[in-house]
């Protein structure tokens, strides 16, 4: 089976591609590299030993382009659609750009599928489409909230503009996926998480810091309703988020429809419990100091799974020690991330 991949050169692509590759699926891989680059895909191929069916190196924000895509792949059957602009801050500072990226990007993506006939879609959300939850765990069920940037409202339009595509025609098979917080990378340390420039996310933070690249990690915040004070999230590893991809694939196929569906582990941890886990696992300190909290962010959040485990037949299985393992085995690999090389 064919499968495009949107934004398949990026962090949470590779790792999917990888996945696709290894379950025998064909795939072709569609990104602008605008934060990315092709040395994740070529060392997804070294490490599978099978080849992409193509790239394209284009932007869907181009239409004659992305229908050429599908004009070349007659036997596409579905897309993965990674790809997105996902900088919080950027967000703020650049709105149009990101509506412009996001949205247009993934309405002409839609519309070529639509001429094509290829009405199979796995996109990728984020729980942030859940603002500031009422309670946690979060189920999907719960409201959509108000998300507090452009980034987060990307992703909730677009999960509307999906819902009402599948309204006007229930041919369209579509899977909205609400990722937690990815981190982590392939244990073969071969392909990981490469941020342009200083990351925003904490691991990447906490990896960079550890490796030497950066001084200090900021805590932000430790006066949260939390057991300790600071930030709790969901942290979830890549690897296991890539397997979820494949899942929704064989969802789609076997009980057509539209469904969102929460990535998560279920279990949250505080940004305290994570540098104590990553100090224990790689051996390194992790200089940190306490700052004021970050605009903008939450207490809590962490997913109810049980939709995923029922429905998808998909369960989280590696734990919080090996995303550290497998993130500092990654960082200290390739502490320029892909330039390294
Ligand atoms: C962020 C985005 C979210 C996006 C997700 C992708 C915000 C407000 N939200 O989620 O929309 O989908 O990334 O993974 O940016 N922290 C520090 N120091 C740091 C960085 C983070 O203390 O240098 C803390 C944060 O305050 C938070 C936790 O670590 O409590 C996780 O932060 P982060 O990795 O940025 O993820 P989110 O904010 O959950």
């Amino acid at each position: 089976m064919h499968i495009i991949v949107t934004g398949g050169a990026g962090y949470i692509g590779t790792h999917t591609c990888l996945e696709l590759l290894t379950s025998g699926y064909d795939v072709t891989v569609v990104d602008n590299l605008s934060n990315s680059c092709r040395e994740g895909l070529r060392r997804v191929e070294k490490l599978t030993g099978k080849s992409l069916c193509s790239f394209y190196h284009i932007d869907l924000i181009d239409p004659l382009a992305t229908d050429k895509v599908f004009q070349h792949c007659p036997d596409a059957a579905a897309v993965i659609h990674f790809a997105g602009l996902k900088a919080v801050g950027e967000s703020v500072a650049q709105p149009l750009r990101y509506y412009q990226n996001n949205l247009t990007g993934t309405i002409n993506l839609c519309q070529s599928m639509q001429r094509y006939g290829v009405k199979n879609l796995v996109f990728s959300s984020s729980c942030t489409v859940y603002g500031t939850p009422a309670s946690v765990p979060i189920t999907e069920d719960f409201p959509l909230g108000v998300c507090t940037n452009p980034y987060g409202r990307s992703k909730a339009m677009i999960e509307d503009i999906l819902r009402d595509l599948h309204q006007s025609d229930p041919e369209w098979n579509i899977a909205l996926l609400r990722y937690f917080n990815p981190v982590g990378a392939h244990e073969s340390g071969v392909i990981g998480e490469d941020p342009n420039g200083v990351p925003n996310n904490l691991m990447p933070y906490i990896s960079q810091v550890a490796v030497g690249k950066l001084q200090q990690l900021s805590v932000f915040g430790n006066d949260y309703p939390t057991p300790d004070g600071t930030g709790v999230r969901d942290y979830i590893h890549v690897v296991d988020l890539a397997k979820g991809h494949l899942c929704a694939l064989e969802k789609l196929q076997q009980q057509p429809g539209a469904f969102a569906c929460n990535l998560g582990t279920g279990q949250g941890y505080s940004v305290l419990e994570m540098i104590a886990a990553f100090e224990r696992v790689s051996g390194q300190k992790i200089n940190y100091t306490i700052a004021p909290r970050r605009q903008g962010d939450i207490a809590c959040a962490y997913a109810d799974p049980s939709f995923a485990a029922r429905e998808l037949g998909w369960k989280a299985e590696r734990g919080l020690d090996v995303m550290c393992r497998d993130t500092w085995n990654w960082q200290s690999k390739n502490p320029q991330g892909y330039a390294s090389r």
